[in-house]
């Protein structure tokens, strides 16, 4: 998968150098490249920003750097990635379907965000997505495109050592998933759940079960209400 970052803050992305990023990297499985915005400015000052038609505070980005920036970089399969706080919340199904995308483009906005026209003439050329992390508002879009290129980057084949990971985890079938426990067996006087010891994996299987629904009933009832009333069994129910 081909990633270009674009933002007046590059030092931002180091982080997208070490760990299981960096690596995906030195394979190939990931081809990114992270750019300074005030590269495509033309003036002396380098500017980025002007003041908002229409009053009100703040400044936002002008048009002409993104333009350039974008004619740049966007090639014929290219989609448009723009985190902000006015987007669709992003969520584990929106990281898969990036995954399975060729290449993508990250517009970092700061100040007020980027001027809207920019947005609209990208659309007439490419998939364009905003996308919000949560009901918060950060400085920018920079640490928004390091959380989501996490989601996205641990989706692609062959960065994972164990495909299990993806399958078991919290949020893969709707739900949270159960706590987690390694050795030793009693730490602090707490010790590990009887069943997790006992080897018998059809009752390790629905004591998982229980706990991953009760968990998500107690802290995300919204995922609850969504669940799927036919994917409870007769013992979920008794649960
Ligand atoms: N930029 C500023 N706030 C944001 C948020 N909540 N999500 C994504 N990008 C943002």
């Amino acid at each position: 998968m081909r990633v270009d970052v674009v933002s007046i803050f590059p030092e931002y992305f180091a982080p997208l150098e070490l760990s299981l990023i960096g690596k995906a990297r030195g394979t190939g499985i990931l081809d990114l490249a992270v750019h300074d915005l005030r590269t495509w400015t033309s003036d002396v000052h380098r500017t980025v920003d002007d003041t908002p038609y229409g009053g009100g505070p703040g400044m936002v980005m002008r048009p002409e750097p993104w333009a350039a920036a974008l004619d740049a970089v966007a090639g014929p399969s290219s989609t448009l990635v723009v985190p902000s706080p006015v987007g669709k919340p992003f969520t584990q199904a929106d990281a898969h379907e990036l995954a399975g995308l060729e290449h993508l483009i990250f517009a970092c906005g700061r100040y007020e965000g980027i001027d809207q026209r920019v947005l609209d003439d990208a659309a007439a050329r490419m998939p364009v997505r905003e996308v919000s992390l949560g009901d918060y508002v950060l400085f920018g879009g920079e640490v928004a495109v390091i959380v989501i290129m996490e989601a996205v980057t641990r989706l692609l084949p062959g960065v994972l050592g164990n495909a299990d990971s993806l399958t078991e985890e919290s949020h893969a079938a709707g739900l949270l998933e159960a706590p987690v426990y390694t050795k030793p067996a009693v730490w602090r006087d707490r010790a590990v759940p009887e069943v997790l010891r006992s080897g018998d994996h059809g009752r390790i299987a629905r004591w998982r079960r229980t706990e991953s629904l009760l968990r998500t009933a107690a802290r995300r009832p919204d995922m609850m209400a969504g669940y799927p009333v036919d994917l409870l069994d007769k013992k979920d129910r008794a649960a």
